[in-house]
């Protein structure tokens, strides 16, 4: 069973890798940087698990195409790559102070191009590919606005994703396919992408390695999960228009 992991070079993604590989899938290392995902893939192999660097810039139609030619097959797609926010200072990072009416165009442009438009594009590209009980998962974050959690690119982004989930997932059902799609929301990780530290928050904030195995238990679960947003602890979402998931 072949499963390919985008951002798999570090934080959730890279867990996530570590996580499907121990449980025996071959796991093909999606990076955008091939040093650093050469080097992921390296770390993995060591552990015994057997990974394979494969470019997947979700900023580059040509990285996304090529994966298409050159997958024969795939058993399980696992949209992790993501970005907070538009670049800054030469990195993503999530700036939970930003006011709503400080975002740019470009700022939504940006993260509304990677997370969504790059991920619709790699969806299309390996529809070929995957068999015909294949499960793609997308890596996901609550969409309701509170005091504390307002990063409007971010969230636009990730709704965009949420509903590019219910809709495959419509589509997979309309055609009788076996094929899965659905969303996890792994809660706050300490990652690079927020710079929290595991146990931060009042002991809310997981490690990517505890969030990588969460992920892969959701994943790798025997139920019938098309169209579901999971969260962490297995809940599922239900806020979303019913009738697009039924
Ligand atoms: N951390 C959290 O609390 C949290 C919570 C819920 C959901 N998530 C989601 O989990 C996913 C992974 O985030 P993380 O926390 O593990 O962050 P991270 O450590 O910053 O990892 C993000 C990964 O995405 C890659 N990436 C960024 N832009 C890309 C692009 N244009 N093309 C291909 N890959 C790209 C990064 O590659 P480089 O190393 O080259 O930058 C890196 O491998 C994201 O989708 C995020 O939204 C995170």
């Amino acid at each position: 069973m072949k499963a390919l992991i985008t951002g798999a070079n570090k934080g959730i993604g890279f867990e996530i890798a570590r996580s499907l590989g121990k449980r025996g899938y071959d796991v093909l290392v999606g990076a955008r940087d091939a040093n650093r995902g050469q080097a992921a893939a390296e770390k993995l192999a060591a552990e015994g698990i057997s990974a394979t660097f494969i470019k997947i810039d979700l900023n580059d139609l040509d990285s996304l195409h090529t994966a298409g030619t050159v997958i024969d097959s795939l058993d399980m797609l696992v949209n992790n790559a993501g970005i907070p926010d538009s670049v800054k200072s030469g990195r993503p990072a999530l700036d939970l102070t930003k006011h709503t009416f400080d975002y740019a165009t470009e700022d939504l442009r940006t993260t509304m191009e990677t997370n969504f438009l790059g991920t619709h594009e790699l969806m299309k590209s390996l529809l070929p590919v995957l068999t015909d009980n294949a499960k793609i998962v997308n890596i996901t974050v609550p969409i309701s606005p509170t005091d504390f959690w307002h990063p409007l690119a971010y969230i636009t982004s990730k709704a965009a994703l949420n509903v590019m989930t219910l809709t495959y997932a419509h589509e997979f059902k309309k055609m009788g396919s076996h094929r899965q799609i659905f969303g996890i929301m792994p809660g706050a990780v300490a990652t690079e992408l927020n710079g929290l530290e595991p146990g931060g928050l009042g002991g809310f904030v997981k490690s990517p390695e505890a969030a990588g195995q969460m992920s892969a238990d959701i994943i790798l679960c025997d139920r019938n999960q098309n169209g579901q947003i999971i969260q962490y602890d297995g809940k599922i979402i239900t806020d979303y228009e019913v009738q697009l998931r039924d």
